[in-house]
């Protein structure tokens, strides 16, 4: 019979935003801790555990998939993208700039799960309907904002995306790293109309 209250490592190794990470992990280490905790990628956040509120959402292989529920292991040899990966070469992705500028957050928490998941979205489809990207959100949960304005940030991010931005300086936008580390939810933008 297998002792659950021991383990032995194992070595998991991914790429997490263009860096390989090689990891002596327990095997019952789930996909959101080695990030947060084994990574010190503290955007990717948790929220139930229990695949419900999308918090901890990350792109594998380019696919939204909810970290609390997939063990690290899982994911070995696997590509990973969080929100620290999203900006590139000190310019943010455009769905980055597009929130900020559509006010699509409040307190910030869900966000960094639905720029991924919005990401992924524009990856396929940068011209997507309300109903499409009402669809590609409805596993992630926001509890202070309404959707309209975080549709409206998808939906602009494809917009911009369609006129070949590749991305906005950060300069540009007025927009410090902090802004985007949804850790610190009293910096993110107050929203005044709400669904
Ligand atoms: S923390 Fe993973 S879905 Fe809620
Ligand atoms: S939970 Fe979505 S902005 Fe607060």
């Amino acid at each position: 019979m297998t002792d659950l209250t021991t383990s032995t490592a194992v070595t998991v190794t991914m790429t997490v935003n263009g860096v390989e990470h090689s990891s002596e992990l327990d095997p019952r280490t789930l996909l959101v801790d080695h990030i947060r905790t084994g990574l010190g990628l503290t955007g990717t956040h948790i929220g139930c555990d229990t695949t419900s509120c999308g918090v901890c959402t990350v792109l594998l292989d380019g696919k939204p998939i909810k970290a609390c529920t997939m063990f690290a292991v899982m994911a070995d040899g696997a590509e990973i993208m969080t929100v620290e990966g999203l900006k590139q070469n000190g310019e943010l992705h455009p769905v980055q700039a597009a929130f900020k500028e559509k006010h699509g957050l409040q307190c910030g928490y869900c966000t960094p799960a639905m720029m991924l998941v919005g990401a992924a979205l524009l990856e396929e489809n940068d011209d997507p309907g309300d109903d499409e990207v009402r669809w590609a959100i409805s596993g992630n949960l926001c509890r202070c904002t309404g959707y309209m304005n975080i549709v409206e940030s998808i939906q602009e991010a494809g917009a911009q995306m369609r006129a070949g931005s590749n991305g906005v300086e950060a300069d540009d936008m007025e927009l410090q790293d902090e802004q985007t580390d949804a850790d610190r939810p009293k910096e993110a933008t107050m929203q005044e109309v709400a669904e």
